[in-house]
């Protein structure tokens, strides 16, 4: 059995105001108070696991005991096929010290060169950890194709170039409700929202 996240506030352990907007429009129906990791001034862990969930786990962890609140994680990026599932848990670290994301959608276009595989998903694990040391994580993904040029200046990181499965429209192009309501963070979310949250 999953454990129940019963208390009234929980730290979001990411420092990205990208996943912040997102994770807290998440968790509104749910009345709980969120503060970010960002703003209690946390430091932000290295990611040194090799795995989405890992990498997840490991930030949830050090935030739940910096802040000895239940705390919220979310480690994501992009899978293309084409290039074996990079940039993968690298995705932030391709965008280099600058977070130039236009760098990062270039290398992923210049790598893929011609590759006939257009696919990619994006993929998100999300971590609920307690400062005793449990934790319930789930794994999200959406499926899609790439596009380049980027396209759109709404949403953050590689969303100009994704083009969800059943769209035309890049994430960067869509409403951003759109894209909330079906991503990897939104699937990942139905399913720690199932397990552990009743409504408020
Ligand atoms: P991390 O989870 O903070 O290590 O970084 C994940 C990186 O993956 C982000 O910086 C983005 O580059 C990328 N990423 C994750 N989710 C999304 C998304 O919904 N849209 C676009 N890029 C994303």
């Amino acid at each position: 059995m999953p454990r129940s996240f019963l208390e009234p506030k929980l730290v979001l352990a990411t420092h990205n105001p990208g996943k912040v907007v997102e994770i807290a429009a998440l968790l509104e129906p749910f009345g709980v108070e969120v503060v970010s990791a960002g703003d209690l001034g946390l430091p932000e862990p290295d990611e040194t696991e090799a795995t989405f969930e890992g990498n997840a786990r490991l930030k949830a962890h050090a935030a739940a005991r910096a802040a000895n609140l239940p705390a919220l994680s979310d480690d994501s990026g992009l899978a293309v096929s084409g290039l074996g599932g990079a940039p993968g848990i690298y995705s932030a670290r391709w965008a280099g010290p600058d977070k130039d994301f236009t760098l990062a959608m270039s290398r992923v276009d210049a790598e893929l060169g011609e590759h006939p595989d257009r696919g990619a998903h994006f993929v998100c694990a999300l971590t609920l950890a307690w400062p005793d040391g449990h934790d319930e994580t789930f794994l999200g993904t959406i499926h899609g194709t790439l596009t380049f040029p980027p396209r759109g200046g709404r949403g953050f990181g590689y969303d100009p170039i994704f083009i969800p499965e059943g769209y035309d429209q890049t994430f960067g192009e869509m409403d951003p409700a759109q894209k909330h309501a079906m991503s990897h963070r939104a699937d990942a979310f139905s399913q720690l929202v199932a397990a552990c949250f009743r409504d408020a």
